[in-house]
């Protein structure tokens, strides 16, 4: 059996979950579902990255304590996964002692192996981002990734030999031109590399809150260096599952934070003698509305109330169907509205009500020749989605419910009875179960209501061929309701 290792980022728990969380998370939880579903043994990872001065301090403005703040704040995410249908099978929190545990084998490993120097860093730090920021790459004196405010840090510190690295890195993109996707972002990150590494400061000797370094009390690691470690204690290396499941098959990750995934974690793996992962993939930002997301901009649409007012399948839908896997897209609920209405109501929902009222009313027997099942290439899809072309693969699924919508039509199948009426019926729920397979990574919930109206049981994706109908339908109402574009507007 084949093993599928996936993670997402583990998310800052200074505030609650928003978009962008959301959609990291799905996305990896459909090639998570996708993978089960080719019987793949599946690891998916989530959790919460909880140590650092960005989260000390949102602590501190509430006035609690770290530790009861983060268990609260590690809680609402734990419990937004849950009503998402995200099926994670470990969520990892930093302060688990578990996480300790390994971080601290870790640090002791690359320690022993002399990449580990006692220094000082002089230099800017923007606690946002948790990032350190040389005088060089200030941007008028702010942070060149957020354009905030960046702190001046002198302190003494411990460092890691990043830059020893740089050849073995540029070597690992060379002989796996797949470890950086998408391609197109790849060479930014390649050329940065090519310019050159500094040494990477690992310890803070002026935040509290976090992982002590063993090897020198008093100071504590670099909540960056802390948090990508959780890829490995989730697995409890260096024993429990660590065989079975390293390396991760994919690292899903914004593109925001490819640079410590894509340098900084391997070469510390490296480091440690552990083999790199086997991809790192860098998505694209969603923008509200054409505005960048922000607070500030108070434009930061809750994903609960999208899903509780469109469903969660349908906010699923969008994300898959609105910006390829990789490249910045626009979210705007007009556009999602759009895409209920025209797609999921009028595409899907009325093939499933079509299909399954002619299957009731009608009384012979369901058996037929197989027809619908020609222009569908399951291998292609397979393809696009090993590819994590999650666009092209929803296009081609989609494709099959226009198909079959229009069979229906081209067969005319309201003026058919007996045996031909028979056949396209035989046709149409064959189809629609194969459909509701490829399309249960990605709309779970739908998929569910469709396989009980259709009477047939779970089934994975050696299942896609045209067979024997065997169930027994019962239609239950549609599967999407329209709303309207207008009521929407006067309350964004
Ligand atoms: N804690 C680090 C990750 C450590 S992983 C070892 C972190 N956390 S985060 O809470 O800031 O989460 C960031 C994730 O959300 C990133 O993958 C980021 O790209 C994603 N997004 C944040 N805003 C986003 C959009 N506007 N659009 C899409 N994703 C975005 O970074």
């Amino acid at each position: 059996m084949a093993k599928f290792y996936i993670t997402t980022p583990i998310y800052y728990v200074n505030d609650k979950p928003h978009i962008g969380h959301t959609y990291t998370t799905t996305m990896a939880d459909i090639f998570a579902r996708w993978h089960r579903l080719l019987g793949d043994d599946v690891f998916f990872l989530t959790g919460t990255d909880e140590h650092g001065e960005k989260v000390q301090k949102a602590a501190e403005k509430q006035g609690l304590g770290p530790e009861e703040f983060v268990d609260a704040m590690a809680a609402q995410f734990m419990e937004r996964w849950k009503g998402f249908g995200i099926t994670n099978d470990v969520f990892m929190r930093t302060t688990d002692p578990q996480h300790e545990r390994t971080v601290k084998d870790f640090i002791k490993k690359i320690y022993d192996a002399g990449d580990i120097y006692k220094g000082e860093y002089e230099g800017w730090y923007c606690t946002p981002d948790e990032t350190f920021v040389t005088e060089l790459q200030l941007k008028d004196g702010k942070c060149p990734y957020c354009g905030r405010e960046v702190r001046k840090v002198k302190e003494e510190s411990y460092f890691f030999r990043l830059g020893k690295y740089q050849q073995m890195l540029l070597d690992l993109y060379d002989r796996n031109p797949d470890f950086l996707s998408p391609r197109f972002r790849a060479m930014e990150t390649i050329n940065r590399v090519k310019e050159g590494l500094n040494d990477l400061s690992i310890t803070r000797k002026s935040v509290k809150w976090g992982i002590e370094f063993e090897q020198d009390k008093g100071n504590v690691l670099y909540v960056w260096l802390d948090a990508l470690i959780n890829y490995l204690s989730a697995l409890k290396w260096p024993d429990g599952t660590f065989e079975d499941f390293w390396p991760a098959d994919v690292h899903v990750v914004g593109k925001d934070i490819a640079w410590f995934h894509a340098v900084i974690w391997p070469a510390l793996l490296m480091s440690a003698g552990i083999e790199p992962p086997k991809k790192v993939f860098s998505h694209g930002w969603w923008t509200i509305e054409g505005r960048k997301m922000g607070k500030s901009l108070g434009n930061a649409v809750d994903p609960v109330d999208i899903t509780r007012k469109y469903g969660v399948d349908a906010l699923r839908y969008y994300f898959v169907r609105e910006m390829p896997f990789g490249e910045d897209g626009d979210f705007s609920e007009g556009k999602l509205i759009a895409r209920i209405n025209g797609e999921l109501v009028d595409d899907l929902g009325n093939l499933v009500y079509r299909s399954l009222t002619l299957a009731e009313r009608f009384g012979g027997n369901i058996t037929g020749t197989p027809e619908l099942d020609r222009g569908l290439d399951i291998e292609n899809i397979k393809g696009l989605m090993q590819k994590l072309d999650t666009f092209n693969a929803i296009e081609a699924i989609w494709e099959q419910v226009r198909r079959t919508n229009r069979y229906i039509n081209e067969k005319q199948a309201w003026k058919l009875s007996g045996e031909q009426l028979g056949n396209v019926i035989y046709n149409l729920l064959e189809s629609i179960r194969v459909i509701s397979i490829l399309l249960s990574p990605f709309m779970p919930e739908t998929s569910e209501k469709i396989r009980v109206q259709l009477g047939v049981e779970k089934q994975g994706l050696n299942h896609c061929g045209f067979g024997e109908f065997r169930g027994k339908v019962s239609k239950q109402g549609h599967l999407f309701e329209k709303f309207s574009r207008e009521k929407h507007s006067e309350n964004p």
